[in-house]
Formats: C-alpha cells, sequence, structure tokens
C-alpha cells in the first residue's frame, strides 16, 4: 500500500452517523500508507467524534465551516480540486441526497459539488433507511454520473438491526481508494489465482502441509485487483481475509484446490498459481485417529497431481500462464526446468532459505525467469511490490498476445 499513497493528497469526508468512529481508522491506515490527508467534517458527524481526534492523526487543521472566522476564503472550491481523491466515509443518507440532488449547504457538499478529482462515496446506515427506494434512486444517480459507490457490507448494526448498512472494514475503504488512485491497466482482464498450503489428511486430527501462509499469493490477488483486473482467489487454508473487490474460493486439499481451479480456468486470461501445492498425500485416511503402539510407524504416501501442469496442456493460445518455484537449492536451475516441464511463460524463482524470503514473511526476494530465457532479478521488496512488478511483466505477455 505505501508506494500508491506516497505523495498523493486525499481528501476524507466524515459525515454523521455512528460509523464516524471507523474514519479514523480509514485515516490512520491512509496516513500510515504515506498520504496525506485533509479532512473535512459534517456539523453531525462532529457531534460523534471530535475534529481533535482526526487532526492529531492527520497533522492538519480539520475543516468543519463553510463560513465564519475559521473558514480559509475559496477552499471550498479549490480543496476538491487539489487533491488526488475524495473519499467520503461514511455518508449518511442526508449526504447521499444532497450529492444527487446538488444541493451544497455546508463545506463538504459544497466542495463535493465544484470537485474534479475522483469521489469514492461510503454509504453506512440503518438497513431500513438503506433500502429505500429514494436513497437506491440516488445511488444510482451518482454511479450513472461517475462516483464511485462502496457497496455497505452486512452484518448487525450499532442499532441492533441485521442487514446491509454496515460501513465496510476500513482496509477495503483504503484499498477501494488505492485502486481509484492506480492506473487500470489489467481492466477487462479475468485473472485466476492459487494462494497458501494444502492440508493432506492423515486421520480425522492430522494432516500434513507446508509453511505457506498465502501473504504471497493475496499479495498478488490485491494487486491485480487494484490494477483493474476480475481476480479470482483459491485459496488453502489461512488466516488471512479474502482481499477487497476480490471472489475467493476456499479448499483444503490439492485434490479440492485441482477441482476448482478446473472449473475456472477456462474463463481466465491469466493463471498465477503461487500456492504451495503438496505433491504428495497419505495414500489412505484413518477413519479413526491413529493411537499410539509401540511398533514405529510408516506412512505411505502417494502423488497428487501436478494442477499447473495439467491445466497447462489444456490452455487456449491466449492465456498467461505464471508459476512460482520454491527451492532451496540450485534455484535458478531448478526453476528453470519447472518452467519447461509445465509449460508455463513465467516462473518465480524463490529461494526459501532466507529469512527475509519466502514463507510466512511480508518481504519477498524473488527472480523471474521467461520461456525465451530472459532473467529478471528483483532485490528485497514486499510481497506488494513483487506483485506489482510481477503484474507488470504478466501486461507486456498481454499486449504481446494481443498486437
Ligand atoms: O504463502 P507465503 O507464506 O507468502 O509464502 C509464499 C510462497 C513461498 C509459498 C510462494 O512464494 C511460492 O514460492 N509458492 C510456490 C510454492 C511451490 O509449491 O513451489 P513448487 O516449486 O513446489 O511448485 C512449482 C509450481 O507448481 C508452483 O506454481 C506450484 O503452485 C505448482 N504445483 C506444485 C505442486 C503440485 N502438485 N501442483 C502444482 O500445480
Amino acid at each position: 500500500m505505501a508506494a500508491i499513497f506516497q505523495g498523493k493528497k486525499i481528501l476524507l469526508g466524515v459525515t454523521g452517523g455512528i460509523a464516524a468512529y471507523k474514519a479514523v481508522e480509514v485515516l490512520r491506515l491512509m496516513v500510515t500508507a504515506g498520504a496525506q490527508v485533509q479532512v473535512v467534517m459534517t456539523a453531525g458527524a462532529c457531534q460523534f467524534v471530535t475534529p481533535l481526534t482526526f487532526q492529531a492523526l492527520s497533522g492538519e487543521p480539520v475543516r468543519t465551516e463553510l463560513f465564519g472566522p475559521s473558514a480559509e476564503p475559496l477552499e471550498h472550491i479549490s480543496l476538491g480540486q487539489a487533491v488526488d481523491a475524495i473519499v467520503i466515509a461514511p455518508a449518511t443518507a442526508n449526504c447521499l441526497g444532497k450529492m444527487a440532488a446538488g444541493i451544497a449547504d455546508d463545506l463538504l457538499s459544497t466542495i463535493i459539488l465544484a470537485a474534479t478529482r475522483p469521489i469514492l462515496v461510503c454509504p453506512a446506515m440503518n438497513v431500513k433507511m438503506y433500502e429505500n427506494p429514494v436513497v437506491q434512486e440516488n445511488v444510482a444517480k451518482l454511479r450513472q454520473r461517475g462516483f464511485q459507490v462502496l457497496e455497505p457490507s452486512a452484518g448487525e448494526m450499532a442499532c441492533g438491526a441485521y442487514g446491509s448498512g454496515r460501513l465496510p472494514e476500513p482496509a477495503d475503504i483504503v484499498a477501494a481508494a488505492a485502486w481509484l488512485l492506480t492506473p487500470q491497466d489489467l481492466a477487462g482482464q479475468r485473472l485466476l489465482v492459487s494462494a497458501g498450503p494444502t492440508y493432506e489428511d492423515l486421520d480425522p486430527v492430522r494432516f500434513l502441509t507446508n509453511r505457506s501462509t498465502g501473504k504471497m499469493g493475496y499479495a498478488v490477488a490485491a494487486m491485480a485487483r487494484r490494477r483493474g483486473a476480475e481476480v479470482t482467489l483459491v485459496s488453502g487454508p489461512t488466516a488471512l481475509s479474502t482481499p477487497w473487490g476480490v471472489s475467493r474460493h476456499l479448499v483444503r486439499t490439492a485434490l479440492e484446490m485441482q477441482g476448482v481451479l478446473q472449473d475456472l480456468f477456462p474463463q481466465c486470461d491469466v493463471l498465477i498459481m503461487s500456492a504451495a501445492v503438496s505433491d504428495y498425500r497419505p495414500a489412505g485416511l484413518a477413519a479413526q485417529k491413529i493411537k499410539r503402539s509401540e511398533a514405529e510407524m510408516l506412512v505411505k504416501l502417494t502423488h497428487n497431481p501436478d494442477i499447473v501442469a495439467g491445466l497447462g496442456a489444456r490452455r487456449q493460445h491466449h492465456q498467461v500462464l505464471v508459476g512460482f518455484a520454491a527451492e532451496t537449492q540450485d534455484l535458478l536451475a531448478h526453476a528453470a526446468a519447472k518452467l519447461q516441464r509445465k509449460g508455463l511463460d513465467l516462473i518465480v524463482a524463490n529461494d526459501v532459505t532466507a529469512p527475509d524470503a519466502g514463507f510466512a514473511v511480508d518481504t519477498n526476494r524473488v527472480t523471474i525467469l521467461d520461456r525465451q530465457g530472459g532473467v529478471e532479478v528483483l532485490p528485497l521488496l514486499s510481497k506488494d511490490e513483487v506483485a506489482d512488478r510481477l503484474l507488470d511483466r504478466v501486461v507486456t505477455l498481454l499486449a504481446e498476445r494481443r498486437g
């Protein structure tokens, strides 16, 4: 996230709903990711959270007044033009109505009317209010006029009601804001990404697995979505939550992963296999927990299918296939052999012996190999940056296929 917000100016508009407290976290995440944030609050928002809270986190005076001694002349015009993007979170029914009708009766609504920058609106309100046809009409009008509206999430609300109307998680709002600021060079492309480990069951309480957490694959999925792709993630067991805007299928075993990928592969333009798929599984699954005994225990393993090689054999001409190679020795030689054997376009060679690369950490150090013998050595980068660099290569390959 850091790179995308570095040097960016964002106007965060906060309106008067209970979810205003979540806007504090939205601000904190944006500032942590390098953004300079100007907060503008309505009078209603100031009833829920004090401007001082936002000021302390943003390091900037919070704007609240259209008129009066604290109002700067002409900032109701300049503020919406001087930033890179505007995010309104939460946006109340009243705020949506004013934006849809072109009413400008306070500082935030006036800024919005004069704004020339992309605007992300995050409605949050009681479910009945959100379902009201007039609110739905206003949302549709805003979408038609080019506002990006983030659908509220469903769940239990502060008022005790259950349904759609909750402000999405702050991390998702920030991801959507990052998307608003990112060139959409993967728009129209369907990416299928695998991530995480597989669990191969031995008995009802034990399984074989590996050290993959899914971080690398989830970073690829999130970055591809940010760059405009339609992304489907097929994930082994992980503690990570679904990246914003990505559709996720959870699987457990290599065979389950193969089944889901086989179904989805024909509809994708790009497959990125970052999952650490187990090459073997126990030959038999014990129905009951295996008891300790005096005798030594030998576990017989049988091969799992090579998923990506199987998909590669059925690829259509336009499809791009990318694999990862997790290696502990002879990194480039092993990776190059896998690139050829599995019929891939690119392979990301990953030395998993380094403490700052490979499994479970937030950074990675990889080399990208292509079919023409090209070798691109990347320095130590965050997994987000590795994903971005890998997707640059994918964009180039897609352009070559088209041209
Ligand atoms: O999840 P993290 O904690 O962030 O860790 C990231 C990672 C180290 C798991 C990731 O960067 C990585 O290297 N993923 C590939 C791991 C792996 O299984 O490598 P491999 O060399 O065994 O397999 C080569 C390729 O074949 C991979 O694309 C793999 O998905 C695929 N494969 C492997 C076995 C199998 N039965 N079917 C497959 O399709």
